[in-house]
């Protein structure tokens, strides 16, 4: 062990060494000396090679060697001041679940804290990761278009269409364990990366976990940018629910058995009422109602605003405070604001 270790270290100082020839940023070359200094090698492979000794030990955190055509700067920047977990389950699933009387359980207690750096070490290491380009051909076609979404059906995409959710999370509190969280992947993780890794994961690690399937371009489009708008809203990262985690959770409690999964208006319910619940999809309708005035709906329901009575009155269900996030996740949903005419 300690032999790999030392072999690393060695082949890692070549790595690092060839970098500083080529690169001249100053905040780079600082960055790259600390990466020696701390061994980072010794987990993430910064190299791109996968020499047979090696490979095991690399396993333990995620690459690196193309950490420039993946991750976003400013968020390496703060996550190596500030280091959370991503996959809640770890890098390796295998190294931290045990088997439970229900199902497999993460073992909390198998996973080491990260190292943590200095602001100054933090942003200069960053400067080295951006340098680190592996990959380059893979994303080089990627093109990346915020425009094609797919406004309320994101998650049903998500979620059944493609049964991402059986293993990324899409809020603190729901989804699968053993891919990284879905909900901070935006502020984490470039377009372009996600748009290539979604299309072919074995393409950027031969081991990755997660299966290739075939999706059209405009549908991983959808995807990137459902992932994308998940990240709107800061997340707390310790497990609690922040108020728009809460508000989607009270929404697939609810409001779903009317107003559909996709919240198109086409719940079990749906099927027999005279009046369909209204498709929280439809931004042309939504952006003609007032914050106020959706407050007021679904506090009150539907007959209180000369609508539906079968629109139920949720006041003495939710807070004023969960309504007024519920406005905000049905302006998620619709992915518009109130536009006065
Ligand atoms: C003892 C092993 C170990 C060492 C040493 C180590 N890391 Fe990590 N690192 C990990 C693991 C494990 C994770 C994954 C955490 C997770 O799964 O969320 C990680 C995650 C990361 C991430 C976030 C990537 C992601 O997608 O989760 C970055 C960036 C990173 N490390 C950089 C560094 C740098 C820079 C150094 C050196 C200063 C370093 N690491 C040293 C084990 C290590
Ligand atoms: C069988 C489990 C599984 C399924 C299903 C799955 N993934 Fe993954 N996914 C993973 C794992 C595991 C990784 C992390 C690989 C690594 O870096 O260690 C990953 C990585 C990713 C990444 C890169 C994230 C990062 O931080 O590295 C994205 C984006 C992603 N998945 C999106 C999706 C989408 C979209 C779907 C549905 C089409 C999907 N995944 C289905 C397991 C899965
Ligand atoms: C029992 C079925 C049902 C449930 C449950 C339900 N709704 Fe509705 N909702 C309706 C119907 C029916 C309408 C259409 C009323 C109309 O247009 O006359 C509607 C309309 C709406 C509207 C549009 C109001 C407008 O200005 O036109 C909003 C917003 C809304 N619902 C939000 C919610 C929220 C949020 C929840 C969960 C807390 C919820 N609904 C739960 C049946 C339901």
């Amino acid at each position: 062990m300690k032999a790999l270790i030392r072999t690393c270290a060695v082949a890692c100082t070549a790595v690092v060494a060839l970098f500083f020839s080529t690169y001249a940023s100053a905040g780079a070359y600082a960055g790259f000396k600390v990466i020696e200094k701390m061994q980072c090698a010794t987990c993430h492979n910064l190299s791109g090679e996968v020499g047979l000794k090696t490979a095991g030990l690399w396993r333990k955190g995620p690459d690196l060697y193309y950490a420039g055509n993946k991750y976003r700067a400013n968020w390496m920047s703060d996550w190596l001041q500030n280091p959370k977990r991503v996959r809640p389950a770890g890098t390796y699933y295998f190294d931290h679940v045990e088997s439970g009387k229900k199902m497999d359980m993460i073992r909390k207690t198998s996973f080491d804290e990260h190292v943590r750096l200095n602001a100054k070490n933090a942003k200069d290491v960053a400067l080295a990761l951006a340098e680190m380009r592996g990959k380059n051909a893979l994303v080089r076609t990627e093109k990346h278009d915020a425009s094609i979404t797919a406004g309320a059906i994101g998650e049903l995409m998500f979620d059944k269409v493609n049964g991402c959710m059986a293993c990324h999370r899409i809020d603190s509190d729901y989804g699968g364990l053993s891919g990284p969280e879905m909900y901070t992947a935006g502020k984490r993780l470039k377009p372009e990366f996600m748009l290539s890794y979604i299309r072919d994961p074995q393409a950027w690690d031969h081991n990755s976990m997660m299966p290739r399937r075939d999706i059209t371009d405009e549908d991983l489009q959808k995807l990137v940018n459902y992932i994308i708008s998940l990240s709107g809203a800061p997340k707390a990262g310790d497990g609690k629910l922040t108020s728009l985690d809460s508000a989607a959770k009270n929404y697939r409690y609810y409001c779903m058995q009317c107003h559909g999964i996709a919240g198109h208006g086409s719940g079990v319910n749906a099927r027999d009422m005279s009046v369909p619940p209204r498709n929280h999809s439809d931004g042309k309708y939504l952006k003609a109602r007032t914050d106020a005035e959706l407050f007021k709906v679904i506090k009150e329901g539907g007959a209180a605003i000369n609508k539906s009575a079968l629109m139920p009155p949720w006041g003495g269900t939710l807070s004023d405070t969960e309504i007024h996030d519920m406005v905000k996740h049905v302006r998620h949903l619709c992915n518009c604001k109130y536009e006065a005419k």
